[in-house]
């Protein structure tokens, strides 16, 4: 009995401590792997969409201002969602190209998000108009939009 209740004495404290400590590194990692996942998927509709528009643009798939306009919509759309809440602080991780700087220069990070969104709005207005040059330079714009971000935060 003694043994044992020394046993209990030192080692409760010490494997409490412990498994404190790993629940609360396995509920933030998984926090960050869902963060992850749904930045990495707004991203992806992004990028689905302007390639299919600068696809159009360059040729490569027929030119069809009512398919085109579609995509500039969606672009729209997605750009609208709420992003940040994808970017909780200090969200690093191995599968995560996003850098530090995010966080600490989050209202610049947030402006880039909001220039997109403007750029991209302007997209979707001058699609449904329907000419093609003033297209292609919309198109431009929203892609320098990502560009500007990319450059200064993501590896
Ligand atoms: C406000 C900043 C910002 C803007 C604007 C932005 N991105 Fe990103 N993008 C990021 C960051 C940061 C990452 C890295 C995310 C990660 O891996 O956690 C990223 C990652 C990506 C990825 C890789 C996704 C993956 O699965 O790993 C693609 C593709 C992408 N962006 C496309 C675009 C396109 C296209 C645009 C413009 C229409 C755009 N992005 C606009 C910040 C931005």
């Amino acid at each position: 009995m003694k043994r044992i209740s020394r046993f209990t004495k030192q080692s409760v404290p010490a494997m409490s401590a412990l498994s404190l400590l790993l629940s609360v590194s396995t509920v933030g990692a998984d926090e960050v792997e869902k963060a992850v996942d749904y930045r990495q998927g707004v991203m992806n509709v992004y990028s689905w969409n302007m390639k299919a528009m600068s696809n159009m643009m360059k040729g490569k798939v027929p030119y069809d201002q009512k398919a085109f306009a579609a995509h500039a919509n969606d672009l729209a759309a997605a750009s609208a969602l709420k992003l940040m809440p994808g970017f909780p602080e200090d969200s690093e991780s191995e599968e995560s190209d996003a850098l530090p700087e995010i966080w600490m220069e989050f209202d610049d990070f947030e402006a880039k998000h909001r220039a997109l969104g403007e750029a991209a709005s302007n997209l979707s207005r001058i699609a449904a108009e329907g000419e093609k040059g003033a297209m292609g330079e919309a198109l431009k714009k929203a892609g320098k939009a990502c560009k500007a971000c990319h450059k200064k935060y993501k590896n």
